[in-house]
This record gives structure tokens, C-alpha cells and sequence, in this order.
């Protein structure tokens, strides 16, 4: 499997994940058709399936008009008010695209509707988060509590293997890392990612092993995060650090 990055609007990132055994391709949240169609054609595959991360414009907003040019897309998602869906995913649902294994993973808090898509070949592992798991962040709590975001840090997406790559939603990676020093300026892999972020305008794929080790939402457990910012339980550990980034 491979997978293009495609940046789309300001700071949103579109993805195409390729199965070259099949000569076919998945878009992840295709908020500029146009762009998604010409990387598809460019790579010279044909482009099956959708997989929207969640409701918002700025991921299920494509969905319209990619629909309108390309009708007879599956479109996959976990949220009724994404457009055009026609495969309803539930949490741990498995289903296979060409010789590529999917596995839908609810993970909750940002909206109640939110899916992250773990997607596997022989050889690779990668996971779409959408806008629940940032590079070095998390979304906003629009429709969850700290103990969803929790759940879906900390349980559903750390429980993955280590080595799988993780591709979000935005390119918040610079903001989110400067916020993470505040709250663990201590901890030497963060200062050496927000360096290697310095130089590297496209910060995805991390790995999940790697946001385990710098990415203070899936920290929450850490003496020494829950010290710095005065709570004791990472339940209100995660609460307080939401708080802080919105305000910093
Ligand atoms: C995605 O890009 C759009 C258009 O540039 C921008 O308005 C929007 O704020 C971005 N999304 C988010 C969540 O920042
Ligand atoms: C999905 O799998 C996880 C981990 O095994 C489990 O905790 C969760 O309850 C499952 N979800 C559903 C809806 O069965
Ligand atoms: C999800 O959130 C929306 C908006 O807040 C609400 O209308 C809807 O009832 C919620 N759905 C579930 C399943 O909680
Ligand atoms: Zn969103």
C-alpha cells in the first residue's frame, strides 16, 4: 500500500491510500474532488471508495460533488449526517478493498460520529484519525467528554502496533508541539520532533509509538504531565490540558 498526502483548502490533509496489487485507491475525507480525481489519475488507479473521518465540511464536504462526477463510489463513514454514505461502519468492523484489510475503530469526542480507519497489507500498517488524534494533538471536544477522548487515545488508538503510521486530519503539528513543551518541557523526543517540524512543512506520518512518547493527550497518565499542570487522575488531566490549548 501506498499513500499521498494531499493537502487541501488551508491546513486540511486529503489522503489516497493505493492498493497497487488492485490498481485501485481509497480517498480519506476528499474535500477538493478535483484534486483527489487528479492524483488518482496521475498514479493511474482507479479511485473505488471513500472513507469519511466525520460530519464536518471540511472532511465530508467533498462528498457532493466527487459523488456527482464519480456516482458509483462506496462511500464509507459512521455518522448519518455525512453525505452520500452508503457503507455504514460500527465500531470494529472488518471488510477488505482489494487486497487491502480496513477496520473501523469508533473513536468519539470530537464528534460522537468520529471513525478512524486502521488499514493493513502484508507489509504496512496505517491509521486515518481524522480529527480525534493530531501529530503531537487532539481535536476539540465538540461532542464527547475528556473521558471519550480518553478512550479513544489511550485505549483504541495506543492499543494499535507501534509501528503503525498515523495521518490526520490537519497540519496543526507546530502548534501542537509548542503547546506540548509547556505542559513537558523536559521531555527530549518532543524537543527534537518540534526541530525536525522546524524544516518539514508536511509533518504526517508519525507512528503511534512515537506520539506515545511526545504527544501529552496520550500522556495523560504521566506523573510528571499531571504534576506540571496540578491534577492528579488523567481524567481531569486531559480536561485541564484541552483547556490549556484552546486558550494558548
Ligand atoms: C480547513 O481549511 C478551510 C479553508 O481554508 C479553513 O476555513 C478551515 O478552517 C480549515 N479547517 C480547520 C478545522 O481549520
Ligand atoms: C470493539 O473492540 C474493543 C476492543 O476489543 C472492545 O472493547 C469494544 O467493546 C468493541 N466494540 C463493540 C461495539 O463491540
Ligand atoms: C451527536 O451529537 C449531535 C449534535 O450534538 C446530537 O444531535 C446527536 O443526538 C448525537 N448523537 C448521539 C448518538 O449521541
Ligand atoms: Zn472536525
Amino acid at each position: 500500500m501506498k499513500v499521498l498526502t494531499i493537502p487541501a483548502l488551508e491546513d486540511n490533509y486529503s489522503y489516497l491510500i493505493i492498493d497497487e496489487k488492485a490498481n485501485e485507491a481509497i480517498a480519506v475525507d476528499p474535500v477538493e474532488p478535483k484534486k483527489i480525481l487528479k492524483a488518482a489519475t496521475e498514479a493511474q488507479v482507479k479511485l473505488t471508495s471513500v472513507f469519511t473521518t466525520h460530519h464536518h465540511w471540511d472532511h465530508a464536504g467533498g462528498n457532493e460533488e466527487l459523488l456527482s462526477l464519480r456516482p458509483n463510489l462506496a462511500v464509507y463513514g459512521a455518522d448519518p449526517r455525512i453525505a452520500k454514505l452508503t457503507n455504514f461502519v460500527k465500531d470494529n468492523d472488518t471488510f477488505k478493498i482489494g487486497s487491502l484489510s480496513i477496520k473501523g475503530l469508533m473513536t468519539i469526542c470530537h464528534t460522537n460520529g468520529s471513525m478512524s480507519y486502521f488499514v493493513t497489507d502484508d507489509a504496512d500498517k496505517a491509521v486515518f484519525t481524522g480529527d480525534t488524534l493530531f501529530i503531537g494533538g487532539c481535536g476539540r471536544f465538540f461532542e464527547g467528554t475528556p473521558e471519550d477522548m480518553h478512550h479513544s487515545l489511550s485505549s483504541v488508538l495506543a492499543s494499535l502496533p507501534k509501528e503503525t503510521r498515523v495521518y490526520c486530519g490537519h497540519e496543526y503539528t507546530k502548534s501542537n508541539l509548542k503547546f506540548a513543551l509547556s505542559v513537558d518541557p523536559d521531555n527530549t523526543r518532543l524537543q527534537e520532533k518540534l526541530i525536525w517540524c522546524e524544516s518539514n512543512s508536511i509533518s504526517v506520518p508519525s507512528t503511534i509509538g512515537e506520539e506515545l512518547q511526545y504527544n501529552p493527550f496520550m500522556r495523560v497518565t504521566d506523573p510528571v504531565i499531571q504534576k506540571n499542570i496540578g491534577e492528579t487522575n488523567p481524567i481531569d488531566t486531559m480536561a485541564k490540558l484541552r483547556e490549556m490549548k484552546n486558550n494558548f
